[in-house]
């Protein structure tokens, strides 16, 4: 399935192709293709390259996918049950230039997680990043020191058909994607006040 965005102005296939599906193939992601996606997030920025990301993988039903699944809520649990990949994204809170807490450990970890999407979809595979899972859970099922935080839980795979949902998540899967118009964020002069570049 194709949710193409529309976009203002002509930008890159791989931006205006990407989307979060629900509905992926129970089919195996190369590790090749795995692996690419986290050199991706490797070569990402972060600030002093402090590089605070780490990822737990878990992989076609093995014992990390099966703890990774227990840490969803629910709702999302429902439409993971055969997803392929799941990934939970961690961010190292300590700054080690001076030992506090880094004020951008959860902007650099999402920019990682950006860059690895992007990624993704230059091998063909779709992801779908998750707020809705227990970070208490995946800090006590994986020992995650309490120095790093889970931020986010990543599925991928290729994409399915959205057949496979149920209705009402199939509606959800067909429903055309919408954004803020850019003169909504896109501002100069004061904050608020769109920016006139937006018209030219
Ligand atoms: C940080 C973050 C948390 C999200 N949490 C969930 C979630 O728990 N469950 C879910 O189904 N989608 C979740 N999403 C997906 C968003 O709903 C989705 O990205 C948004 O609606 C825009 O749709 P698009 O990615 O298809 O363009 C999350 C996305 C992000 C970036």
């Amino acid at each position: 399935m194709n949710k193409q965005a529309i976009t203002s102005s002509p930008i890159n296939n791989l931006s205006a192709g990407r989307w979060s599906p629900r509905a992926f193939l129970d089919k195996p992601v190369e590790p090749e293709k795995l692996i690419g996606m986290f050199e991706a997030a490797r070569w990402s920025p972060s600030g002093g390259n402090e590089q605070p990301w780490s990822f737990i993988v878990g992989v076609n039903r093995d014992e990390t996918w099966q703890k990774i699944f227990k840490c969803l809520n629910e709702g999302n649990q429902e439409w993971n049950k055969h997803v392929p990949l799941l990934i939970i994204a961690v961010g190292n809170k300590i700054s080690s230039w001076d030992g506090n807490i880094s004020p951008v450990f959860q902007y650099d970890t999402g920019q990682a997680v950006a860059h690895m999407s992007l990624e993704a979809m230059n091998q063909g595979i779709y992801v779908h990043q998750m707020g809705g899972f227990s970070g208490d859970k995946a800090c006590e099922l994986f020992g995650i020191p309490d120095t790093h935080e889970p931020l986010t839980v990543i599925s991928g795979g290729y994409i399915g058909e959205p057949d496979s949902l149920s209705e009402k998540l199939k509606q959800r899967e067909l429903q055309p994607r919408s954004r803020k118009e850019l003169s909504q964020f896109v501002f100069s002069g004061k904050f608020g006040e769109s920016s006139p570049i937006i018209n030219l």
